[in-house]
């Protein structure tokens, strides 16, 4: 039985620790003791091993799963220290590999990126490195899909945002639904099998590129056309698409600074 280890008891690593109990997984789980509340709820409903400090919890994982927040790293580092040989989990963005190595002297570090889904086992789970040893335990969280590269991480990274960005967008078309007089359960109804549909279509029809099918609905004169082309015009799509570049932009700053160097270069 794996023993595994969570620094940073908090949204996400709670969902990922209720997905792997729910996903029956032989691992048990010692709880870092600063989100008291929430590790206390997670010992009493499914008896995760609540430990006295950080340092513990590094003492007694095979695995240690860090989740706290990029700006929290650096209190992190310097409270606990890592047997060289325990694999580390990260779930903290923008933070690359060889940094989490170098911070907490690891000699392994695999980086996961998820969303609340784990909690059904039904998260895309994109992995860093893509060979790495802890894929068999994140794939019972969800939907695997193993990264190559970094980059290709980052990338997968604002999958993750979108994933956030669609709640706002459904919930916004729920709303205009009741505020046309439904009621909300059934407005939430139709958004929600509105959507469950066409991802169920698109992945029927995969040999079809998505766009395909959606220009095979929006033909001349429909309904569905022109509500696309009042969207086109107000720059829904081309909203969603500076919101990915912006994330990127943030989460590979040095890829962005050699590009935008590139593009102004200097005058001598
Ligand atoms: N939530 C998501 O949907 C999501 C999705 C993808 C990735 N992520 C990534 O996952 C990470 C966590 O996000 P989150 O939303 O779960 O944040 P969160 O709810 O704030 O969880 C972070 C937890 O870590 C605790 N913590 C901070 N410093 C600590 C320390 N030194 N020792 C032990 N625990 C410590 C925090 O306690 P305090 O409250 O006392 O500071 C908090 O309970 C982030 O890096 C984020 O980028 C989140």
């Amino acid at each position: 039985m794996i023993k595994l280890g969570v620094l940073g008891v908090g949204d996400l690593t709670e969902k990922m620790i209720r997905g792997w109990h729910r996903a029956s997984s032989d691992a048990t789980f010692l709880l870092s003791p600063r989100s008291r509340a929430r590790a206390e709820s997670l010992a009493r409903d499914i008896g995760c091993k609540l430990m006295r400090d950080n340092q513990e919890v590094a003492d007694a994982a095979d695995v240690v799963l860090i989740g706290v927040r990029p700006g929290q790293l650096d209190e992190l580092a310097q409270e606990i220290r890592l047997k060289p040989d325990v694999p580390l989990i990260s779930v903290v963005s923008g933070v690359p590999a060889g940094d989490l190595q170098r911070m907490f002297g690891a000699r392994e570090c695999t980086r996961a990126m998820l969303s609340l889904a784990a909690e059904i086992n039904r998260s895309t789970v994109a992995i860093y490195p893509a060979d790495s040893a802890m894929a068999p335990l994140l794939a019972a969280l969800g939907n695997p899909v193993p990264l190559a590269t970094e980059r290709e991480f980052e990338l997968a990274t604002v999958g993750a945002c979108m994933n956030g960005w669609f709640y706002f967008l459904l919930h916004d078309l729920q709303q205009w639904f009741v505020q046309k007089g439904f009621a909300p359960e059934d407005a939430r109804q139709l958004v929600l099998s509105g959507v469950e549909d066409c991802v169920a279509y698109s992945r029927y029809k995969s040999s079809s590129e998505i766009g395909e099918i959606g220009s095979s609905i929006a033909t001349a004169g429909t309904y569905t056309a022109q509500g696309l082309d009042v969207l086109q015009k107000l720059g829904a799509n081309a909203a969603w698409q500076a919101a990915c570049e912006h994330v990127f932009e943030q989460l590979t700053p040095k890829e962005h600074a050699h590009s935008n160097s590139n593009s102004n270069p200097r005058r001598e």
